[in-house]
């Protein structure tokens, strides 16, 4: 069984011109490679799954070429001592998969790949039965970690330190870190995430693991999912030369551009508290820096 570490993760203040006071939670300092959300998300899931003290453990998941669960899921896998398979969405990167920052990592790390055609990724549940009847004693992980004990394992971004907070706030991609800030919030705060995936039936899932109405989804930019756009590089490079806080050009730095935004807007109550949980994703700085050297374009300082 792994143990829950003793974890003291700083809030920072970030100074402001706006009528709120803006707070961060370093929570892409609790490992230097299973970061943020996914470290909680993932302890609890494979905790479960060592209790049924599985034969030969292995650990399986899906994910694209830059994908910060596919890092982690490899680092955990070393970090604890288990294999791990990842089962990677595009067969294109097959023959250059050495190329890709994130991929080169992951194998480092000790994980395998299995990659599959868009059209195939797409159907999750076919690759689920194939890989089990395969590797029986496996654990295979949904795409993104979100699952009810991902959810659990969530609580642990909670604490005493965070119970003064107004509003919390945090990147949604597949919903299972707002879904566990949500239940576990208490009664007077209000739970805000920054949607950074177009997916409508979003709302619903986080209700159901959630169980709670305590929360509010807002687009980060609609029209620009899983794009990364030169405001948000500046954004990004000007917030780090300012607070010393680097953002990924997925989550963080799209999540701290909005609430940036609502709050010049006059969105949250004068004087509130805000508290924004920065989730990691780091990792992905470099391959959208290859992606964005590629084009002329500006980079993210790293
Ligand atoms: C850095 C980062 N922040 C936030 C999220 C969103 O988390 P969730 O998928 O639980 O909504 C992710 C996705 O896993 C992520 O990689």
């Amino acid at each position: 069984m792994l143990q829950i570490p003793e974890h003291k993760i700083p809030i920072v203040e970030i100074k402001t011109g706006f009528d709120v006071r803006i707070f961060i939670k370093r929570e892409d300092l609790i490992h230097p490679t299973i970061s943020g959300n996914k470290f909680w998300k993932l302890l609890f899931n494979v905790n479960q799954y060592l209790e049924s003290k599985p034969e030969n453990p292995l650990l399986i998941t899906f994910g694209g070429a830059f994908s910060n669960h596919i890092a982690s899921v490899s680092a955990f896998g070393k970090e604890f001592g288990i294999p791990t398979i990842g089962i990677i969405r595009g067969n294109e990167l097959k023959n250059n998969w050495q190329d890709n920052p994130t991929l080169s990592e992951a194998s480092k790390n000790g994980m395998q790949f299995f990659f599959v055609s868009r059209e195939d990724y797409q159907n999750k549940e076919q690759l689920t039965q194939k890989f089990l009847e395969q590797y029986p004693n496996s654990l295979i992980i949904p795409e993104g970690g979100s699952n009810e004990m991902a959810v659990k394992g969530v609580q642990y971004m909670l604490g005493n330190d965070t119970k003064d907070f107004d509003y919390l706030c945090t990147a949604v991609g597949t919903g299972g870190t707002i879904a566990g800030i949500s239940r576990f919030a208490e009664e007077h705060q209000n739970v805000i995430g920054i949607k950074v995936v177009k997916d409508n039936s979003l709302e619903n899932t986080i209700s159901e693991w959630s169980r709670r109405k305590n929360f509010e989804l807002i687009d980060a930019d609609e029209h620009r999912y899983g794009k990364i756009s030169d405001e948000n590089v500046r954004f990004i490079n000007w917030f780090y030369n300012e607070y010393q806080v680097p953002l990924d050009p997925i989550y963080t730095g799209k999540m701290m551009q909005k609430i940036f935004d609502l709050a010049e807007k006059g969105f949250f109550q004068k004087d509130s508290k805000i508290l924004m949980f920065h989730t990691g994703g780091l990792q992905a700085i470099k391959g959208a820096n290859q992606f964005l050297k590629s084009k002329g374009r500006e980079p993210i300082a790293e």
